[in-house]
């Protein structure tokens, strides 16, 4: 039996990934290219759905995908790859489209609150049709699982249903995806405002712990993370949320259990508790970062490795839309 297939993607939107980044995809995509045949895009069309300057997308599209490697992903077992590299994406992305009703795609709440941030008006039509994209990203490789956050639950049912409907209408042809939701590290909040996702677009830089970032500032954001009155670390979401956010990123990257480290701590203020924290951070970006740093000061090989990648999806891709072209109707070209 072939191992199952997942996809996922990340945006080259920022000059580092940060812990929610981390815990909530990176780290996943590592573990499952063990057991799956892993296909991990750098999604580069999705980032210019809002406006990007060229240089900075260029720059992120290489950081993100030296992270990924530096954060364990093996270019021999996964396909990492840049996704305009693979042109069938944005192809099977305009036949997709063809099939959406306008009031489908309008009930898309991440497009509601991204384009509410522009007004309604100035936002792209690509920022519209962004969750299209995603859905042409993970059709196009027959993915079977994959592995993203829960607030991209609602793309995913659209992938499903997107798929379905061309297989109705045109023959069956693609693999309806399943998404891999991990409960646990859904919440990783940000640290001066404990009851907000930790994101690039709204945390403000003490709030975020970014994988590239040096540990003396890593150190110093995790001591200054708002906590709650009282003294005791204890999980308690609504009474303490800032403690049961650092308990969550302690137990996430020690492998502890939460009432565990609640035992360990007891009586001892939040002070050790908040140092021991700090260093399990600093332990797990420092060695990514360095391997990230080293990955980055050799362009020409980090291209190669990400040519690799794009050759083997570029196959997959070519041959689901060979397919595709055929089933909708397009006369095959000679
Ligand atoms: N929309 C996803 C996010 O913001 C990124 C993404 C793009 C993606 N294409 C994808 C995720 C395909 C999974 C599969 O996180």
């Amino acid at each position: 039996m072939a191992r199952p297939r997942v996809l996922s993607g990340i945006q080259p939107t920022a000059d580092s990934f940060h812990l929610g980044n981390y815990l909530g995809a990176v780290r996943q995509w590592v573990t499952m290219q063990e057991t799956h045949d892993a296909f991990y895009c750098v999604v580069d069309l999705h980032a210019i759905t809002v406006p990007t300057e060229p240089a900075a997308l260029r720059r992120r599209s290489r950081v993100a995908a030296a992270q990924l490697f530096a954060a364990g992903l093996d270019p021999e077992r996964a396909t990492v790859f840049v996704q305009s590299h693979v042109r069938e994406h944005t192809e099977l992305a305009w036949i997709l489209i063809c099939l959406t009703g306008m009031g489908e795609a309008g009930r898309m709440t991440q497009f509601k609150d991204k384009s509410a941030k522009f007004g309604e008006s100035a936002a792209s039509v690509g920022l519209f049709t962004y969750p299209i994209l995603q859905a042409a990203d993970i059709l196009i490789y027959q993915a079977d699982k994959v592995p993203v956050g829960a607030d991209q639950k609602q793309h995913l049912e659209l992938t499903r249903d997107l798929g379905q409907r061309f297989n109705h209408r045109y023959g069956d042809t693609f693999t309806l995806p399943e998404p891999y939701i991990l409960k646990e590290v859904e919440k990783i909040t940000d640290l001066q405002e404990p009851t907000a996702k930790m994101s690039k677009s709204s945390s403000s830089p003490a709030g975020i712990l970014d994988v590239l970032e040096q540990p003396g500032p890593l150190r110093k954001k995790v001591m200054r993370a708002v906590t709650d009155t009282g003294t005791e670390v204890l999980f308690d979401e609504d009474n303490k949320p800032g403690i049961s956010n650092l308990l969550r990123i302690q137990s996430a990257l020690t492998g502890t259990p939460i009432p565990d480290l609640v035992a360990r701590y007891a009586g001892q203020g939040y002070g050790t508790f908040k140092k021991d924290v700090a260093e399990a951070v600093v332990e797990t970006f420092t060695p990514i970062r360095e391997r990230a740093e080293k990955l980055l000061s050799n362009e020409s090989e980090l291209d190669r490795m990400l040519a690799v990648g794009a050759e083997r999806a570029g196959a997959v891709a070519r041959q689901t839309m060979e397919q595709v072209r055929d089933r909708v109707g397009f006369l095959p070209k000679f």
